[in-house]
């Protein structure tokens, strides 16, 4: 693979600067790299059992709608190795894990939902036979109507949260101004999270109906709150910890907890370890994934391509309950601007309720599906006009500042950090964009089967929780008396490095080299009240935390240094392991050593809320994000027009991370997430039977991307700025919006399948872009070329 990675220095601190020493902006290995690759890094599986430990397994709903009429254990009970069964009735506490809304059985209490619902525990001494028991339960239901697809969902007028509709201006009146219109539809398919490490949590009773839960999770205060709920007892009985998960993408910030507390009430019962580990298959089937959207919209715009209005209605597929369809649709609705101002805005979201899995967040957060929508359309356009898409991208840009104007987003935020014009342009040149598009035109034209198409995208994505109290963060930075320091904060590592930058920050705060700082577990009983590690806000916001504790530190250890060395304590510097007070370079390790003497604090806490963020959910108006980041990318791809199969030849990306914390790390998030979104809008889709059974429940069925999808030609690098608000060292964040600079391949793709009608026609495409749909779309524009013919056009 050729990729170019560009790493660059960046330090806010004058006298490091001039000591030429920092810790933040420097390629670091993550922080687990080394017990990564030797296997060594422990996962929750890993961690040694102990003696007296219980497998779990879940029964699940073989019926996507049903009443349940009765149900027979017996031969469960009977089974080798079994243990225990527990149901609804057996939960001590309340029945319930959703995230906000309070309509998500742990188990089902006589109504099943789902194809895959959990009704039933058992409990036995082998994680084999506890899921050779499940399968010997009889359960009697009656079959009840079921809604399976969002469109049906949106017809039956049936959603899980109520509708949500934003508007600016009147989009129907400027319809009637605009020179032309674009109507149509679109589908883009929803995408299983397909973290390698699957949902497990081993439940560990303690003494006084205390409970220790080991949980792969985003969010232990939430699995907290849902085990203590669940079993009846306070919040401070409960500790729940997490070291790392392989992998969480979105699917462990909610739906950890059905499997937490499944192995908690286990536990409670038995007075024993049980542990819950969900096999592949059960995984697919349990949880929710990436929201589907079907769209239904309108725009109008004038003879140079400008948009003047702009109506959608959005309909994703929420599943039975409502989960995070909430915020992940009002993410959809301030997304679906991207990087274009709209003028007059109707856009209408709605969560359907359907009798499936209870779809949830993933990587993106509906930001996808909402500016997928707005790119589709600009295609459109482009193509309509006989005019390259990036012209017409170009003029839709939001503007640079108010004298530019146009810089007000549909929900009421000014744009105020727009480097989205100087962003395309660089990538515009190091992609060589225009030649590559005038090299494929010839091709294309002396290559009958074979077609090239070529695709460039921006992408702009708010940050900030869209739920205004969840950006807050907390962490405690321990100073150990031979200098070593231990960091907790908040976050939860999945191989994103949060723990790496982290303790970049604690390390460059103090003055220390990275390897004297170390993270520990993400742990209830340190950190109190933490949110998920999520809406990639887990580095600026424990990053912030954690400085501030360590500044705090910092302040106690100058003002320890000037009282014991002289000189003035704004002049004390901290850098390489040094520390510099009144003309001396004090080890830190000494000058620790003699405050510890002298009876100074050396652990500190820390807190962090990011200011300026206010929403009003009922205008669908206000300030949600704290910052923009933006990206764009160029992809080129080959298609088999006789078979529909593609490849994707080389992927130019620019990402702005802002004063990057860590380029390294950060430009393998840029790959990660360009290859993660690929598969989702190419070969990952989702398939439900007529009865509502998810069919592409393993990776058998269910086509994630492999190494030799990767381009070989693979260029991301970071563009270089700094960001205007006060983040964690003017860094931005990463984690999410490069999900979205795929978009590229499957516009690429739709450009070559547009060839084959000499760019004339508008090849009818949804997402994932399979190679049947593919196929199909192909056809669809030859035939409409055949009938044009057929004419005499
Ligand atoms: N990277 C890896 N390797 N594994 C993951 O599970 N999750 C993504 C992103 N990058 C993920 C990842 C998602 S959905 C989010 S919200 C962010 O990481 C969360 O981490 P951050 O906020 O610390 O960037
Ligand atoms: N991202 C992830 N999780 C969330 C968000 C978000 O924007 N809002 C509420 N929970
Ligand atoms: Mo990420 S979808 O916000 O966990």
């Amino acid at each position: 693979m050729n990729t170019q990675t560009e790493a660059f220095l960046t330090d806010k601190n004058q006298a490091q600067v001039e000591a030429g020493w920092a810790e933040v902006g420097k390629s670091h290995p993550h922080e687990s790299a080394i017990l990564h690759v030797l296997g060594e890094a422990r996962y929750t599986d890993d961690i040694p059992e102990l003696q007296g430990t219980l497998h779990a397994a879940l029964g699940l709903s073989s019926k996507a709608h049903a009443r349940i009429l009765s149900m027979n254990f017996d031969a469960v009970k009977n089974a080798c190795g079994v243990v225990a069964v527990y149901t609804a009735k057996d939960i001590p506490g309340t029945n319930d894990c959703g995230p906000i809304i309070h309509d998500d059985p742990i188990l089902s209490a006589g109504l099943v939902e789902y194809v895959g619902q959990p009704i039933f525990i058992v409990v036995a001494d082998t994680h084999d036979n506890a899921r050779r028991a499940v399968r010997k339960a009889e359960i009697v239901y009656e079959e009840l109507p079921a809604i399976l697809t969002p469109q049906e969902a949106k017809k039956a007028q049936s959603f899980v949260v109520p509708p949500m509709h934003l508007q600016r201006g009147d989009a129907q009146q400027a319809f009637e101004r605009s020179a032309h219109r674009v109507k149509g539809e679109l589908y883009v398919g929803g995408q299983e999270q397909f973290y390698l490490e699957g949902q497990i949590s081993y439940a560990i009773p303690k003494e006084d109906r205390g409970m220790l839960v080991l949980c792969s999770t985003q969010h232990p205060s939430e699995m907290q709150h849902v085990v203590a709920h669940a079993l009846g007892v306070h919040s401070h009985n409960i500790v729940v910890e997490c070291r790392r998960m392989g992998g969480g993408f979105g699917g462990k910030e909610s739906q950890s907890a059905l499997w937490a507390a499944a192995a908690a009430i286990s536990a409670a019962h038995l007075k024993r370890p049980v542990k819950l580990r969900a096999d592949r298959d059960d995984d697919m089937m349990v949880t929710g994934k990436r929201h589907c959207f079907h769209y239904e919209y309108e725009v109008g715009h004038d003879d140079q391509g400008r948009i003047i209005a702009a109506k959608v209605e959005m309909v994703s597929r929420a599943g039975f309950s409502a989960d995070l369809s909430a915020p992940v649709a009002t993410r959809a609705v301030c997304h679906f601007d991207n990087t274009y101002y709209l003028g007059d805005v109707d856009i209408l979201a709605m969560c359907g309720k359907t009798n499936t899995q209870s779809n949830t967040a993933f990587r993106g957060f509906g930001g996808p599906q909402g500016a997928i929508a707005i790119e589709y359309i600009i295609d459109e356009i482009a193509r309509n006009l006989n005019q390259d898409a990036l012209d017409i991208r170009k003029i839709n840009f939001y503007g640079r500042n108010d004298a530019e104007g146009r810089n007000i987003t549909q929900y009421g935020q000014k744009v105020v950090d727009n480097i989205i014009h100087e962003l395309v342009a660089e990538l515009e040149v190091s992609s060589d964009y225009q030649q590559r598009r005038a090299d494929i035109k010839a091709f294309n034209a002396h290559s009958p089967v074979l077609k090239k198409g070529l695709a460039f995208t921006p992408v702009k994505f708010g940050i900030a929780f869209n739920v205004t109290h969840l950006n807050q963060a907390g962490a405690l930075v321990h100073i150990y008396t031979d200098g070593s320091v231990l960091v907790n904060h908040g976050g939860c590592e999945m191989g994103q490095g949060v723990n790496t930058k982290v303790c970049q920050v604690v390390a460059h705060e103090l003055g220390l080299n990275l390897d004297q700082v170390r993270a520990t577990a993400t742990d209830t009983s340190k950190v109190a009240n933490t949110s998920a590690t999520a809406a990639s806000t887990g580095a600026d916001l424990n990053g912030k935390a954690a400085q501030n504790a360590a500044h705090t530190l910092r302040q106690r250890l100058a003002e320890f240094a000037v009282k014991t060395y002289g000189g003035e304590q704004e002049a004390v510097r901290f850098a390489a392991d040094l520390v510099s007070v009144n003309g001396l370079d004090i080890p830190f390790e000494a000058l620790v050593q003699k405050a510890y003497l002298a009876r100074v604090q050396l652990w500190s806490d820390g807190f962090y809320a990011t200011p300026g963020l206010h929403w009003d959910p009922k205008t669908m108006s206000g300030n949600p994000f704290s910052y923009f980041a933006y990206g764009a990318s160029v992809s080129e791809v080959i298609v088999d027009t006789l078979t529909g199969e593609w490849k994707l030849l080389r992927a130019d990306a620019l990402y702005d991370a802002g004063n990057s914390l860590n380029p390294a790390i950060d430009i393998g998030q840029v790959e990660g997430a360009f290859i993660q979104g690929m598969g989702w809008l190419t070969t990952e889709e989702l398939w439900w039977n007529k009865g509502g059974k998810l069919m592409t429940h393993a990776p058998s069925t269910y086509k994630i991307p492999a190494i030799s999808d990767c381009p070989e030609d693979f260029r991301v690098s970071l563009y270089q700025n700094s960001n205007v608000q006060d983040s964690i060292h003017r860094s931005k964040a990463v984690g999410e919006p490069p999900l979205l600079l795929p978009f590229s391949v499957f516009f690429a793709i739709r450009d070559a399948i547009a060839s084959v009608g000499d760019y004339r026609y508008n090849p009818p495409l949804n997402a994932p872009a399979t190679s049947e749909a593919i196929l199909l779309a192909i056809n669809a524009v030859e035939d409409l070329a055949a009938a044009d013919i057929a004419s005499g056009l």
